[in-house]
């Protein structure tokens, strides 16, 4: 391999076409340009692989390979192109996952995204039980950053939860798998909401069905006649707040159809020493109507703003003892 590799530097250097910063040649990506490693995550018609340029830097990404045949045959080609449209638009906050290439072959569409090193909020979860109050705060701040750039830019999440919310080699939060999102036009929204589809004379009202995950979504989703609008991310925001806090998520049944009736009717409880601030927002998350909704509002003062000044990340936190000695060593 090593012979193979400066054979083919020197081919580079005499056509002039060296490995840049990022471990790749020029402008095309293929599956050439990648060596493939272990499996990171699958889903239902793609799997995510580590992938390693074959070039120095010998750079890592996330290379989730969709495969063409089964996704025509499952109907699902407008999620594929959701999935890339919207990762396309949302390319400058660190807390979404970076989607740097996209291409093709006969059998796949493969997208090059950006790796996240230390997987699933979840796997951290299930590692510790539960978090302090002052992680839980650290994590769903950065959540909530992350959001509030994909809403200004007209992105409707959906599918928030901690499969999704990735970290990378420093723990900040990446989120991922926007297959199920919404992308609004900036038309397409008035007074901070997804503006109501017009039905087209002759045309039939747009099917809407079930998206996202049974614990995490929102009771507008469930309903009749009900849109998904950016509130329900801030719903899915109050199931990981919980999460984070209690180590389950607040809503879980042994049926789909039961954890349906669960949310509908608000059906959870709070464990024993659940911190009050933490408490109060969860309560003010998990509300029914998405208008009354902490956030859900913005055209009468009830915006993210709302979300982001409430008590629970405002609120003095006892100093640490690291933070006590480094004080100290100034
Ligand atoms: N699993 C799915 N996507 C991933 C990514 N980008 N990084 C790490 N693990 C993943």
């Amino acid at each position: 391999v090593r012979s193979r590799d400066r054979e083919l530097q020197q081919q580079q250097a005499l056509i002039g076409m060296t490995p840049n910063a990022m471990g790749v040649v020029g402008n095309r990506r293929s599956t050439e340009d990648f060596e493939i490693g272990d499996v990171l995550g699958e889903g239902s018609y793609s799997t995510v692989t580590l992938a390693t340029t074959v070039h120095p830097p010998y750079r890592q990404y996330a290379l989730k390979v969709l495969d063409k045949e089964h996704i025509k045959r499952e109907r699902k080609t407008k999620y594929v192109l959701i999935e890339r449209d919207t990762l396309k638009t949302l390319d400058g906050h660190p807390g979404v996952i970076k989607l740097w290439w996209t291409f093709q072959d006969e059998w796949s569409l493969y997208y090059v995204l950006e790796y996240a090193e230390n997987g699933e909020l979840l796997k951290w979860i299930k590692k510790y039980g539960s978090f302090d109050l002052r992680s839980a705060r650290y994590y769903v701040a950065q959540i909530l950053s992350a959001v509030e750039y994909m809403h200004e830019k007209g992105v409707i999440h959906r599918d928030l939860k901690p499969e999704n919310i990735l970290l990378d080699r420093n723990m900040r939060v990446k989120i991922t798998d926007f297959g199920t999102a919404k992308l609004l036009r900036q038309d397409e929204i008035k007074d901070g909401q997804p503006a109501p589809a017009e039905v087209q004379p002759g045309g039939r009202p747009r099917a809407r069905s079930f998206v996202g995950t049974p614990e995490y979504v929102s009771p507008e989703i469930l309903s009749e006649g009900r849109e998904s609008s950016f509130s329900s991310d801030f719903w899915a925001l109050g199931c990981v707040l919980y999460q984070v806090l209690a180590g389950h998520p607040p809503f879980q049944a042994r049926t789909e159809y039961l954890t349906f009736q669960k949310i509908i009717n608000l059906q959870y409880d709070f464990p024993p020493g659940f911190p009050a601030h933490a408490r109060d927002l969860v309560e003010k998350l998990l509300v029914v109507d998405p208008l009354a909704r902490l956030g859900g509002d913005p055209a009468n003062g009830n915006g993210i703003e709302a979300i982001k000044s409430h008590p629970f990340f405002t609120e003095r936190l006892r100093p640490t003892r690291s933070s006590l000695s480094e004080a100290g060593a100034q």
